[in-house]
């Protein structure tokens, strides 16, 4: 199994190299998957979410799509209050957005994003009790031997070391109970920087970086993610530079759950091809 996760497009300030060597890397892959957690434009404008969608449907592979903070139309006070996400539902035809089972994985999406909240930087996520019992719901219809995988805009936990600091509302909580649930693996973007984490033994938490100009400390990045043996998942960060896609870090990490028990943790840090 072989996923392509990427993120934080921001169409409207896209790195267009940067997504030229994206298309040509996946086309040439030809993933199982390509999951998108948000941000695919800059400020929700039609046009831009428009042309994101086109470019995913563009890589020729089965999609997977979740909204992001600026998926909301940043300047228009009646379209963020009553129809926020009319121009993404309207665009991401052909592209999965709402829970997909096979037979090698459960990808279930959640919203995290809101057109407002009631605090002062309400770009930060949220992940209410009720989406997360439709999600854990959503896991249990799993089937046996699937990798059950949550995708989010916003990171559940944010990681220590995050370019910016933040608190997805109910994350730390809808993560404990989305892994009790069975979820093995979650999926964010948000930070615009590629960072890796196990949760406890059970689960691993990935944020891959940008496609756009919005560069945070990392070049344009993405994350290549395959499961080698059923317990290992290995993560490719992809970092492309002056329009070349090349391998920053290859890690590999087993975890422990119930249906595969075993030993945890980080196997051992591959060599770097690049
Ligand atoms: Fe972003």
């Amino acid at each position: 199994m072989q996923l392509v996760h990427i993120t934080d497009l921001h169409f409207g300030c896209e790195d267009r190299t940067a997504l030229t060597a994206v298309a040509k890397y996946v086309r040439n892959l030809k993933p199982d998957a390509v999951i998108v957690t948000g941000d695919i434009s800059k400020d929700g404008l039609a046009s831009e979410i428009d042309a994101a969608c086109d470019w995913i449907r563009s890589l020729e592979s089965p999609a997977m799509l979740t909204p992001g903070n600026h998926d909301v139309p940043y300047y228009e006070m009646w379209g963020r209050l009553f129809y926020p996400w009319d121009r993404i539902r309207r665009a991401q035809h052909g592209i999965q957005h709402e829970a997909w089972h096979t037979d090698q994985w459960s990808i279930v999406p959640i919203n995290t994003a809101r057109a407002w909240q009631f605090r002062l930087n309400w770009a930060q996520g949220e992940m209410s009790r009720g989406q997360t019992a439709i999600a854990a719901a959503e896991l249990h219809k799993a089937k046996a031997g699937a990798l059950r995988i949550v995708i989010t805009h916003h990171p559940l936990d944010w990681p220590n070391d995050a370019p910016i600091k933040g608190v997805t509302r109910g994350g730390v909580r809808g993560l404990r109970k989305l892994a009790d649930a069975g979820a093995e693996l979650f999926l964010s973007g948000h930070l615009h920087f590629a960072s890796a984490r196990l949760f406890e033994t059970r689960a691993l938490s990935i944020g891959s970086g940008t496609l756009s100009q919005r560069l945070r400390h990392e070049p344009c990045a993405f994350t290549v993610i395959r499961r080698p043996h059923s317990n290992v998942i290995e993560t490719e960060v992809v970092h492309i530079k002056q329009g070349v896609c090349e391998t920053a870090s290859t890690r590999q990490f087993k975890l422990n759950t119930p249906e595969r028990p075993g030993a945890s943790g980080e196997v051992h840090a591959l060599p770097t091809t690049a």
